[in-house]
């Protein structure tokens, strides 16, 4: 079985940039096994016409909760605690794990269709979205959303955690974090305990930090602390960390996280939406952080969208800071995919041979994409995600000339409506 993706123009790692040329790609089953050179034994039993596609390592949204997709605009224009508690809470507590399911997967048709192949998420009914995830045919790490106050091992959550990752064993695209939520839900002996099972596990986390100007206040009423300080000094950084947000960090945050390895991801649409500011993502790239993008939950963005995180990420630096030369389309494009690898440990985020083969390509007669001139600089600054045309998720083929091949996304649309209706949801 080999697909051969044939003189298509394709954006390679170059050290830290990219390099855009027309090559031929082989891919072997789940792994990219040849660049211009045919692998031995090769049998190419699909191949895809490249001439016309612009063929990218397939973006990772390295931050997101995939179940979110019912309450879509139903929150917005709210400060945040009132968006958090007083509406999406109270609906969260509504919802039945089928709900979760048909919300999981059509976060991922928008997904797979705006050329995303992998994602981080933070669930509630991790078992649900595992399943989901196997018939959409992304790839997904899934870190149960975990809240709590003892050092509580028998925690009905974090079982749903573990159960859900032995049951899962078997699918190469699904790994499994811990995710305590936040440093405000979390206390101190609840992040000890996911500290002490993430190391005796050998998993990583997924955690929200510093998100509003709120949680920093509070933090340091109640504990003299930053909520960075507060998170390591649980001992959480111990294990491989991803923080979604660190907005509110000071030069002494960024040196701890810089110091303890965390990668951080910024989700800049949530973050402006909800008020909370901007996460100050050129001192974090000076001190040596791996910056990673998301796009939070659709209650909070309300888009599933990487190509509008990374326009906007590319963009808001610049006017913050008065530059055009802090965050280049070079780097954004790193953040959507091989920081991300890096964070995620997984083999994904470049068109390397040996890499998984997940390969987002569009369409290079999209009028956004014409003329091309600068292709990294297109991806940021034109492309809106209406360009792809098909992505390959582990050597498979989910989207083939704009058609969904895993995915009954009508009976997606159904489930959601019937669900809204339920909910009291406008649908
Ligand atoms: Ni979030």
């Amino acid at each position: 079985m080999g697909l051969l993706i044939r003189n298509v123009l394709a954006v390679l790692p170059a050290g830290q940039a990219h390099a855009v040329a027309r090559h031929d790609l082989y891919v072997e089953g789940n792994q990219i096994a040849g660049i211009d050179e045919e692998p031995q034994g090769f049998v190419a039993t699909q191949t895809i016409d490249g001439t016309r596609r612009l063929a990218i390592p397939g973006l990772v949204n390295a931050h997101t909760h995939t179940y979110m997709s019912m309450m879509r605009n139903a929150a917005d224009d709210l400060a945040f605690t009132d968006w958090l508690f007083g509406t999406v809470v109270p609906i969260e507590d509504r919802l039945e794990p089928e709900d979760a399911y048909w919300g999981a997967l059509l976060t991922q048709v928008e997904m797979i269709r705006t050329g995303t192949t992998c994602f981080n998420d933070m669930p509630m009914f991790v078992d649900q979205i595992a399943r989901a995830t196997r018939e959409s045919g992304m790839r997904a790490v899934l870190a149960r959303g975990l809240q709590g106050d003892a050092y509580d091992r028998d925690d009905f959550r974090l079982a749903q955690t573990m159960a859900a990752r032995r049951e899962n064993a078997d699918c190469s695209r699904l790994t499994f974090r811990l995710g305590p939520h936040a440093p405000y839900t979390c206390g101190p002996n609840y992040l000890r305990m996911i500290a002490d099972v993430a190391r005796e596990e050998g998993m990583g986390i997924h955690i929200h930090i510093a998100e509003s100007q709120d949680e920093s206040d509070n933090m340091l009423r109640d504990h003299g602390c930053t909520p960075v300080e507060y998170v390591r000094d649980a001992g959480i950084f111990e294990a491989p960390t991803i923080a979604a947000h660190c907005i509110r960090v000071s030069e002494s945050d960024r040196a701890i996280l810089a110091q303890h390895g965390v990668s951080v991801v910024t989700n800049p649409a949530s973050n402006m939406k909800l008020g909370n500011g901007f996460a100050p993502v050129p001192e974090m790239m000076a001190a040596g952080i791996n910056v990673c993008l998301g796009t939070d939950g659709a209650a909070s963005n309300n888009a599933q969208n990487m190509f509008r995180e990374m326009g906007l990420l590319a963009l808001i630096h610049k006017g913050t800071h008065d530059t055009p030369q802090c965050v280049s389309a070079d780097e954004v494009l790193s953040m959507a995919t091989r920081n991300a690898a890096t964070a995620l440990g997984l083999p994904i985020g470049s068109i390397e041979v040996g890499k998984k083969a997940d390969i987002t390509l569009l369409d290079l007669d999209a009028p956004s994409l014409t003329p091309l001139n600068n292709a990294v600089a297109a991806l940021c600054y034109s492309a809106s995600g209406s360009e792809v045309s098909d992505v390959i998720i582990d050597g498979r083929i989910v989207l083939r000339n704009r058609e969904l091949l895993t995915v009954d996304e009508e009976r997606v649309r159904f489930e959601i409506a019937r669900i809204c209706a339920r909910l009291g949801l406008q649908g």
